[in-house]
């Protein structure tokens, strides 16, 4: 409790500029949260178009948090400075990494970050299931690389992992642990271990509830219980605002009964329905919001 308490406080790094790479679900919201807290923000994607519904999301959230006072969302916004070519990771106190959950694309962009970025400059990636270990060993200095593990959505859930690898810095770590402060969530150390620690309980409590969906139970009734339990959002809803294919990887990783996963979830993989990002996973998704059948 008292390492909870105490961790990040007093560490004297006043990050001002964040670099992001991956203008997804997870990676434009953490950017906007950045940026929404007073920090410069340069989100990396592969195209310019990917990054743009980020910004138009970011909108959003600022006009929400800032109350429509138009000065305050314009201040934010020109923070949030789009960066196809990633020339922000030079200059970056933190750089978070937030693309596919791919090991070797991912350890390919940090050997490449790792050349480019500010000898103190903290390398953290947001990857839910790919060991840290795994995508520091392609890195010269593999106690850079740390994760800072986001919640979504970003801007609602408090928490943050901060995950040490086997070799990770533990000054690097207290600076992660700074950052986050710095943009109101609260830090958790963690190690390195599949699921961490949130998604170790939560992994089999989805997928418990997928599996009720398989036997047959519908979507809304298996949520509607769950609510009425007292959980913010239905276990299904929740897979559904991940993303089908994160839960899809993120199973395989902490699949510790060795069972497959639920068919409905590998169709709806393969058929291209990933959940609200694609706009239909169990559910179809309008305006951010499920439709529900009767
Ligand atoms: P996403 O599929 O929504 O976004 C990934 C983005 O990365 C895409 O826009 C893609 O164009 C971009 N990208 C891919 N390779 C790139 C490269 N080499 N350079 C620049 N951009 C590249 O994925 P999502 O859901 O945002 O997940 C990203 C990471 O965050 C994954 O590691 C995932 O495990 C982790 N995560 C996801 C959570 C979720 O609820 N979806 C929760 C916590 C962590």
């Amino acid at each position: 409790q008292e390492r909870l308490k105490g961790f990040g406080k007093g560490v004297d790094f006043a990050p001002r500029h964040v670099h992001v790479i991956g203008a997804g679900v997870m990676g434009g919201d953490i950017a906007a949260v950045c940026a929404q807290r007073g920090l410069t923000v340069t989100l990396q994607d592969q195209t310019v178009e990917r990054i743009a519904p980020a910004i138009a999301r970011a909108a959003k959230l600022f006009e929400r948090r800032f109350k429509g006072d138009r000065r305050q969302v314009r201040f934010a916004l020109d923070r949030m400075i789009p960066d196809p070519q990633g020339h922000g990771a030079v200059r970056a106190d933190v750089i978070i990494e937030a693309i596919f959950e791919n090991l070797e694309a991912k350890r390919a962009l940090f050997s490449d970050l790792e050349r480019k970025a500010r000898p103190d400059a903290i390398l953290a990636s947001n990857t839910s299931s790919l060991r840290l270990e795994d995508i520091a060993g392609c890195l010269t200095d593999p106690g850079r690389l740390i994760g800072i593990h986001f919640f979504n959505p970003v801007a609602m859930m408090p928490l943050v992992e901060v995950v040490a690898g086997e070799h990770s810095d533990a000054l690097a770590l207290q600076r992660a642990a700074a950052f986050a402060r710095r943009i109101d969530k609260l830090p958790l150390p963690v190690k390195s271990a599949p699921g961490f620690l949130v998604n170790a309980v939560l992994g089999p409590y989805m997928l418990e509830a997928l599996r009720c969906v398989e036997e047959g139970i519908a979507p809304e009734a298996v949520d509607a219980a769950l609510v009425e339990f007292g959980m913010p959002m239905g276990p299904v809803e929740l897979v559904d605002t991940v993303g089908l294919d994160i839960a899809v990887a993120a199973g395989k990783a902490l699949a510790g009964d060795g069972a497959a996963p639920p068919q409905k979830l590998l169709a709806l993989v393969s058929a291209g329905k990933l959940g609200k990002k694609t706009g239909e996973g169990y559910y179809r998704w309008s305006d951010g919001k499920p439709k529900r059948g009767k």
